[in-house]
């Protein structure tokens, strides 16, 4: 399972990077918005200095809801970079983008994803990923890690190839449910990944192992 970091925060990716478990980046509009990022070219730029800090995808979403503009948007955005995926909403034009993009072989994340249905259709278009969102099905009083279930057997049933991206991801168990129900990438903030490092009995059990080492 691959994990990214779902943020725009340098520092952020900077640290998951440190610590040699991350695989790529993903970023939304409202992600790039609280870090004050504005405007065509720092928001470009801002693409690149993440790719040039994590060795890895990292998905840069299109504002445009039309055909042409996502094309015209997404070429744009995968000129940037290499590692650049093409982050691309659920709509009717996004799919027909994301299946003009996968021909081109420009790589593709079809975003904002709440039901089996929809994530049967990213996969026919060709998306490289598919993201879930299960937090925000969680808010709905909705299960979303049963969603990334339904939607990894679907996926093995018909042997499709789009990698299951599980998205709005909380905290830690999160985590570990999306890994128990076969997610290929779990996509988070910082602090979910930091929680998985925690538990009590590690704290106590290396407290004391130092106190017997340094007995005298
Ligand atoms: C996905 O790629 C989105 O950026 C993100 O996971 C949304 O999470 P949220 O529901 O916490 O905003």
């Amino acid at each position: 399972m691959k994990f990214f970091i779902d943020t725009a925060n340098i520092d952020q990716i900077k640290e998951a990077n440190d610590l040699g478990i991350l695989d790529g980046v993903t970023t939304n509009p409202s992600l790039m918005a609280k870090e004050g990022i504005k405007g065509q070219d720092n928001i470009l730029k801002h693409y690149v200095d993440i790719c040039n800090i994590v060795d890895g995808d990292v998905s840069a979403e299109v504002i445009a809801t039309d055909f042409d503009g996502i094309v015209k948007e997404g070429e744009a955005l995968a000129e940037l970079h290499p590692q650049i995926v093409v982050k691309v909403p659920m709509i009717k034009d996004g799919i027909k983008a994301i299946r003009y993009f996968t021909d081109k072989g420009i790589k593709t994340n079809c975003t904002l994803v709440f039901s089996p249905g929809q994530a049967i259709l990213a996969a026919k278009a060709g998306a490289t990923y598919v993201s879930p969102f299960i937090g925000r099905l969680d808010d709905i009083s909705n299960e979303g890690v049963e969603l990334i279930q339904q939607i990894v057997n679907i996926y093995t049933i018909h042997g499709f190839e789009t990698e299951v991206l599980a998205a709005s991801i909380r905290h830690s168990m999160h985590i570990i449910g999306c890994a128990e129900a076969g997610a290929d990438v779990v996509t988070c903030p910082l602090d979910p990944i930091l929680g998985l490092l925690k538990h009590p009995l590690t704290d106590i059990g290396l407290e004391k192992f130092l106190a017997d080492h340094n007995k005298k």
